[in-house]
């Protein structure tokens, strides 16, 4: 791996702990103006200062961020569908390699969806970005997105992530499970997961403190986050646990809810 690449990737996944707290705001590319997010400037201001990474769109990037921060970047760069649309999985990389490095970004992320009807696209969508971003050092992070009709077991979750990393991703991000820490193990590149719908404050604490415990190097966490009562409160929470490993009680109780 070049320098380029290892200090990238060091940018997200902070080397002295191995972990990372990414925050995901790139929902409107296939939710449109998704709760939370109706005025993304806003929030993500609130919510930057204690991200270890920001995952977003170039639409969002241009529009919602200051141009002087200092957070890691990492870009959404695959997209082409709706909630209402065709199919989820039908998906296309919709930013060049050249853009996201006139972006200065630290690294691309794109979804894959194995098992859908549009599998083989995401798959090809995924080697073809990872041979262009090796030119540049970009890494890439692979998104195991899950469709509908897809359930979110560790053997499933194995083989996505599995095949992520086999195409060369350099960070897979993927959902929690049951036997996580066999998704984890099958694996041989960093796991971070996503939070994933909504849920009560006090189990997306339990779900990010069983990520950790079971392996995963961090979140890449949205609606969890941006949708609580609390979402600034919640993301230091979050925090506590991924970089201090307390406890998903204490760190629930630090939540002014
Ligand atoms: C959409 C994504 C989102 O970034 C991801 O789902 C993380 O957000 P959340 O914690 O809300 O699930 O990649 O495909």
């Amino acid at each position: 791996m070049d320098w380029g690449m290892k200090n990238r990737i060091s940018r997200i996944i902070k080397p002295e702990i191995g972990r990372t707290v990414m925050l995901a705001v790139d929902h409107g590319y296939f939710l449109g103006p998704t709760t939370g997010l109706e005025e993304p400037r806003k929030i993500i201001a609130e919510l930057l200062p204690h991200a270890d990474s920001l995952m977003l769109t170039r639409g969002m990037l241009r529009t919602s961020v200051d141009p002087m921060n200092s957070v890691p970047i990492v870009l959404r760069v695959s997209g082409g569908n709706s909630i209402i649309g065709d199919d989820l999985s039908n998906e296309t990389i919709t930013v060049s390699v050249k853009d996201a490095v006139r972006l200065n970004v630290s690294a691309v992320a794109l979804s894959i969806y194995v098992g859908g009807k549009y599998e083989h696209q995401t798959l090809k969508n995924l080697a073809t970005l990872v041979s262009e971003c090796e030119e540049y050092g970009i890494p890439v992070l692979a998104v195991t997105a899950v469709g509908k009709e897809m359930t979110r077991d560790a053997k499933y979750l194995s083989l996505a992530c599995r095949i992520a990393a086999e195409l060369g991703a350099h960070i897979v991000k993927t959902y929690y499970c049951e036997d996580f820490e066999k998704v984890v193990k099958s694996c041989p590149v960093p796991v971070v997961i996503a939070g994933g719908k909504k849920i009560p404050e006090k189990d997306a604490l339990e779900l990010a403190y069983n990520a950790i415990k079971d392996g995963a190097v961090g979140v890449d966490m949205g609606r969890n986050i941006f949708q609580s009562h609390d979402p600034v409160g919640m993301i230091k929470a979050v925090r506590s646990i991924v970089h201090e490993n307390v406890s998903a009680k204490k760190a629930f109780e630090t939540l002014k809810i």
